[in-house]
């Protein structure tokens, strides 16, 4: 008797297009990290709707990526508003009738506040931009997605939300509520077609965390500092989502993709030039 196969594996018809017709939200979406998933996703034939904060940069990248011949819209909106988060629903669901994949991209660790001097409003500053528009815009777009039975939701949080980051353990908390949010509203809906997962992102160039200011004459430091050797681009990120977005991962959900040249998994090891080998203490012996 052959096995019962209740659902069957959605085929691939063009492996270039792997997003073809969809319907994709991608949050923070003006520059940066979010720029470069919506541009990929655009690339493979998604329909791309921007949610984003600064009107020149969602002006900006609309005409790239409908210079480049790709599908996009553009909503200047506040995520951590209610009433935009409203606005953004009305208007993708009201011209789509549904979203096949939603991107939360949008986060932030700044101002950095150290514990010893943090308060209740700064504390509240990091829940807003890192935590609270995660389930505010993924409650606006589930519905859609469990109705059609279908559906992909990728978070992008941080490394810091899966490690230990001593420079602000608030803004730490947060995201590692994102990717725990992540696994279980994974677990909750997986019934529904719906897969939901997470990219951690580290080590990335964007104008939120520029690596390359100051650095300009330590092009050497980069042996030492990723495992992989070399500084991570918004473009490095993007893949993952593609692959988390699209149908590549049918059989994924639940999981937390750490998108950081290595960073993780070294842990506390730094590869030394001078010693030319891993060490795991400041000065190689
Ligand atoms: N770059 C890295 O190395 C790195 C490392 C860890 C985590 N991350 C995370 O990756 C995500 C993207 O980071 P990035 O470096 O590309 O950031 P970025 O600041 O360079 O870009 C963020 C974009 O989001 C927009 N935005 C900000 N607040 C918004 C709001 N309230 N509503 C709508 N749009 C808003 C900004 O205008 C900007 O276009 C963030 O969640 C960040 O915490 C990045």
């Amino acid at each position: 008797m052959s096995p019962q196969r209740p659902t069957d594996v959605t085929p691939i018809d063009d492996w270039s297009r792997l997003l073809d017709g969809k319907v994709a939200v991608v949050t923070g979406a003006g520059t940066g990290i979010g720029a470069a998933i919506a541009t990929l996703f655009a690339q493979h034939g998604a329909n791309v709707e921007i949610a984003e904060v600064d009107p020149q940069r969602a002006e900006g990248i609309r005409a790239a990526i409908e210079t480049a011949g790709g599908s996009v819209r553009t909503h200047v909106v506040d995520v951590t508003r209610a009433v935009d988060v409203d606005r953004l629903a009305a208007s993708v669901l009201g011209e789509h009738g549904h979203v096949d994949v939603l991107v939360n991209n949008v986060g932030d660790y700044r101002p950095l506040v150290r514990f010893g001097s943090s308060t209740p409003e700064s504390w509240d500053a990091m829940y807003r931009i890192n935590l609270l528009h995660v389930f505010a815009v993924t409650r606006a777009f589930l519905g859609s997605m469990t109705e059609q039975g279908r559906g992909s939701i990728v978070n992008v949080h941080s490394v810091e939300g899966l490690r230990g980051y001593p420079g602000d353990p608030v803004y730490a908390a947060m995201k590692a509520a994102v990717a725990h949010f992540t696994t279980s509203l994974a677990v909750s809906v997986g019934r529904s077609g719906v897969r939901v997962n997470g990219i951690g992102p580290d080590l990335t160039q964007s104008p939120q965390v520029d690596y390359l200011s100051g650095y300009e004459d330590h092009d050497a430091l980069w042996e030492a500092w990723a495992p992989v050797g070399r500084l991570g681009w918004p473009e490095d990120q993007a893949r993952v989502a593609l692959f988390l977005a699209s149908e590549l991962s049918g059989y994924v959900t639940g999981h937390n993709v750490p998108v950081d040249g290595g960073t993780l998994a070294g842990g506390g090891w730094f590869f030394s030039p001078s010693a030319g080998r891993f060490v795991n203490r400041p000065t190689a012996l």
